[in-house]
């Protein structure tokens, strides 16, 4: 669906960014990408939809270089992909709705009553009905993201990139999040390319699974051979990704024996 042959990027004169990327993106699955942060993913995803070109290389669309299309053949390609932005990226002094007829603004001139219309459909969908009217600055960071995909889904995309989309979030918003891009997955056939530096949401939605390490890629494969794998930095990536998430199970068991008084031990609880 989406392939990346030996692709190099540079900002300006600076160091490399991205350096001998080949990739290969399944049609109709979710491929992660992770890696530290100043590794280049969101670099590597800029260039996929079209937004940065490569110094060399070709990055191929369901079988057309994106990096050599023009005018309407470019147009075309790039409204075939939708990104989720990094921290969602909505517009601050425009309406929920509003920010999501901006793409069907751009793509077709869509009429007001329409955007409404489409809109709202998807905000119920993703459960966020009721906000329609509201401005981005009342909604929760888990809101924001979901209006964030529903702005991405909206002109029906047949590509969506997620930039970290659970990151910030607590454990069950995140869950909500992996469950709305599995959806999409099996629902539609979406192909998916999602970035995160978060172990579970990766294992909870990835069937591929790439990662960056000084802009080189240094893994692709399958979930087993991620956790199998002796690279150091994927190892440390394992990790690190474990221990969070035993810290993070601690807090919640935490969480609920504290709602029952008396409980825990008093010498606990005043350690929390
Ligand atoms: N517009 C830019 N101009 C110059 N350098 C940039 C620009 N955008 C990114 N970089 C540099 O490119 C490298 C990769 O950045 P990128 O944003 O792709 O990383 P990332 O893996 O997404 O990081 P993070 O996890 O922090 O989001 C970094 O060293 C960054 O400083
Ligand atoms: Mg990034």
């Amino acid at each position: 669906m989406i392939q990346l042959k030996n692709v190099n990027l540079s900002y300006s004169k600076h160091e490399p960014v991205l350096k001998n990327i080949d990739l290969n993106i399944p049609e109709g699955k979710t491929t992660v990408i992770m890696g530290e942060s100043g590794s280049g993913k969101t670099s590597l995803l800029k260039l996929i939809i079209g937004l940065l070109k490569p110094d060399t290389g070709q990055i191929m669309i369901a079988s057309k270089d994106i990096t050599r299309a023009k005018g309407r053949t470019l147009a075309k390609i790039r409204h075939s992909m939708a990104m989720v932005f990094q921290n969602g990226a909505l517009f601050d002094s425009l309406k929920v709705w509003e920010n999501l007829g901006l793409p069907l603004r751009e793509q077709q001139r869509a009429s007001i009553r329409r955007i409404r219309k489409e809109a709202e459909k998807l905000l119920e969908r993703l459960g966020l009905e009721g906000t329609s009217e509201m401005m981005p600055s009342e909604l929760s960071g888990g809101m924001r993201m979901r209006v964030a995909i529903a702005r991405a889904l909206i002109s029906k995309p047949r590509i969506l990139l997620y930039d970290e989309p659970t990151s910030g979030l607590d454990p069950v918003m995140s869950d909500n999040i992996c469950e709305i891009i599995l959806d999409l997955e099996q629902r539609e056939n979406v192909t998916s390319v999602l970035v995160t530096h978060q172990l579970m949401t990766a294992l909870r939605v990835g069937t591929h699974f790439v990662m960056l390490h000084d802009g080189e890629i240094i893994f692709q494969d399958s979930a087993e051979r991620l956790l199998e794998s002796d690279d150091p930095h994927v190892q440390e990536f394992v990790r690190s990704g474990l221990e969070v998430e035993k810290r993070g199970s601690a807090l919640r068991y935490l969480g609920e024996r504290l709602a029952v008084p008396g409980a825990l031990p008093s010498g606990l609880l005043s350690m929390t």
